[in-house]
């Protein structure tokens, strides 16, 4: 086993035994910083929810900071972690830039990130550990097709974004735009950000209904909160979500699957929040030395009339 800097104390309270090291290993509990971007939506809700739950199972003593959808908040988290000397830090970063300076400081101090949910833009690879979350870009294009081949094609779209400079609204923006390229009769007639956030889409919903009216045929929501606020505009408006106005989005959060199948959303892409295990199991590998694959993505499913009121008792987020 190749010995690292980030190979110490921690490998037993992860459950791990070493031949031959038994007599030296520390009983204290591993300690975890996690930058969490904030609370905008049922997502982050059972996200924050899957890492709390699945630290206490383990007995890691995990040091949550809220980042309430600031970077500056998770930026003082991680110079906190590293200055009560944490074991790794876990960051899900709210935007993709300006990470350098602070992954560098923890860098530094011999603390190993490991990066979850969005990906980071960055000019040295070696500032991070490797990469967990969903493939934002696969879930872009999986909404495209699904759209092209249920309206033949056809429509006027207006389209919710997530977060300015977050990586799924980059990724989920880009890869649908470029999904919806060879269907000259599917055209985005508007898009701005609701925040990821429920009160956000509804509110940039009527915007639209305003402006556009009658002209709108379909919404791509960058997530369900925001699709669900829609469906709120949409029906205060008088019209039909999902009928009238179609609707598609990305996470599958329990509420989006059931709107589905009430037929008031009319396709949700999964994007799974649950990988808290696979992020502890990840942790131990580092501190141990092992070579970790660089960008383990989740593999995430599709649901529609078809399949939407099938899936429901098992959802789990
Ligand atoms: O980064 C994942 C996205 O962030 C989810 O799609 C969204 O609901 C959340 O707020």
């Amino acid at each position: 086993m190749k010995i690292t800097p980030w190979f110490h104390r921690s490998l037993f309270s992860l459950g791990l035994g070493v031949a031959g090291l038994t007599a030296v290993a520390d009983p204290k509990p591993l300690k975890i910083g996690f930058a969490q971007t904030g609370a905008e939506s049922a997502w982050r809700t059972a996200n924050t929810e899957s890492m709390k739950s699945e630290a206490a199972k383990r007995g890691i003593d995990l040091k949550f900071s809220d980042g309430q959808g600031k970077q500056e908040n998770q930026i003082r988290a991680i110079r906190s972690f590293v200055t009560q000397r944490v074991d790794a830090i876990v960051l899900a970063p709210i935007v993709e830039t300006g990470w350098d300076p602070v992954l560098r400081e923890a860098k530094r101090a011999g603390i190993p990130v490991i990066i979850t949910d969005r990906t980071i833009a960055t000019a040295d690879e070696s500032l991070y550990a490797c990469f967990i979350g969903s493939d934002f870009a696969t879930e872009g294009r999986m909404v495209a097709e699904w759209l092209a081949k249920n309206t033949n094609g056809q429509g006027r779209i207006v389209e919710l974004q997530g977060t300015p400079g977050s990586a799924p609204a980059n990724d989920r923006r880009r890869a649908f735009a470029e999904g919806i390229a060879k269907y000259p009769g599917l055209q985005i007639i508007d898009s701005q950000s609701g925040d990821f956030r429920r009160a956000g889409g509804k509110e940039v919903m009527e915007a639209f209904l305003k402006k556009h009216g009658k002209d709108i045929d379909i919404v791509y929501a960058h997530n369900d909160d925001m699709a669900l606020g829609a469906v709120q505009a949409i029906e205060e408006a008088g019209f039909k979500p999902g009928k009238e106005i179609k609707i598609v989005s990305i996470d599958a959060i329990r509420e989006g699957v059931q709107a589905v199948a009430d037929g008031k959303i009319n396709c949700v892409v999964e994007c799974n929040p649950l990988f808290g295990p696979k992020v502890y199991d990840t942790v131990a590998r580092v501190l141990a030395g092992e070579k970790v694959e660089r960008k383990a993505y989740n593999k995430d499913e599709l649901f529609d009339a078809t399949n939407a009121a099938a899936a429901l008792p098992t959802r789990q987020y």
